[in-house]
């Protein structure tokens, strides 16, 4: 039977600029499908990751952007390649969300990962270079489609701040959808060993 439950998504974006692109591709994606329920976390207050602050109380910005990771069904990564990699504020952000170690946020948290530029390439090597950290995360991640957006810029949004109709509309609602059934399939499979555990521990 299809799953028709509402997923809640964290997001995260990589742009920390007022008007950036990504921002309003991740705020299309969303608006594209009724089943995924978007917020996005900020990461612009997060203080550079050092694991002295962890010894003890850590920062209020980390504590805030942990809690908010920790309650999603789903996380959804936006955001521009910088020099060939992702932006440095987007790798903070990780960082601070894995550890301490053992008690990462990330682990098993259903993904996306999507990059926007107005260049010809559309973030694909920043694209890869996050998937290779969710790798060593544990984060299961949207394999297609795969989404390295290219000549993302201005005129393709409309006044209210979403994709206008056209190619790439089309191609970011298929995601959105893509994203949707993926985090299905991931939640089912973790209910169905949460309760063959429970199950187990009933029989003994
Ligand atoms: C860029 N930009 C860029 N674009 C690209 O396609 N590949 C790259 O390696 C880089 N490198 C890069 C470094 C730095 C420091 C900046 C500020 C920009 C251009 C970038 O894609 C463009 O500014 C996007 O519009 C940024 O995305 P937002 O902020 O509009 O979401």
């Amino acid at each position: 039977m299809p799953d028709t439950r509402t997923h809640k998504i964290a997001i995260v974006c990589g742009s920390l600029r007022k008007d950036s692109v990504n921002r309003r591709i991740a705020r299309s994606i969303c608006s594209l499908h009724d089943r995924l329920d978007c917020s996005i976390v900020e990461i612009g207050d997060l203080p550079l990751y050092n694991p002295d602050l962890d010894e003890g109380t850590p920062p209020e910005p980390w504590a805030r952007f942990r809690d908010a990771i920790r309650d999603v069904h789903g996380v959804l990564f936006v955001y521009p390649e910088y020099n060939r990699s992702l932006p440095g504020a987007l790798k903070n952000a990780i960082d601070v969300g894995s550890r301490p170690y053992g008690k990462s946020v990330w682990a098993k948290k259903p993904a996306a990962i999507v990059t926007a530029s107005p260049g010809a390439l559309g973030g694909a090597l920043a694209n890869h270079a996050l998937r290779q950290c969710c790798v060593f995360l544990d984060m299961p991640v949207m394999q297609q489609p795969e989404a390295y957006l290219g000549q993302v810029t201005d005129d393709k949004f409309g006044e209210d701040g979403l994709l206008k109709d056209g190619d790439l509309k089309k191609l970011v609602t298929t995601l959105a959808g893509g994203f949707a059934d993926w985090i299905d399939i991931i939640r089912a499979g973790r209910d169905k060993l949460l309760s063959d555990s429970e199950q187990q521990m009933k029989n003994g």
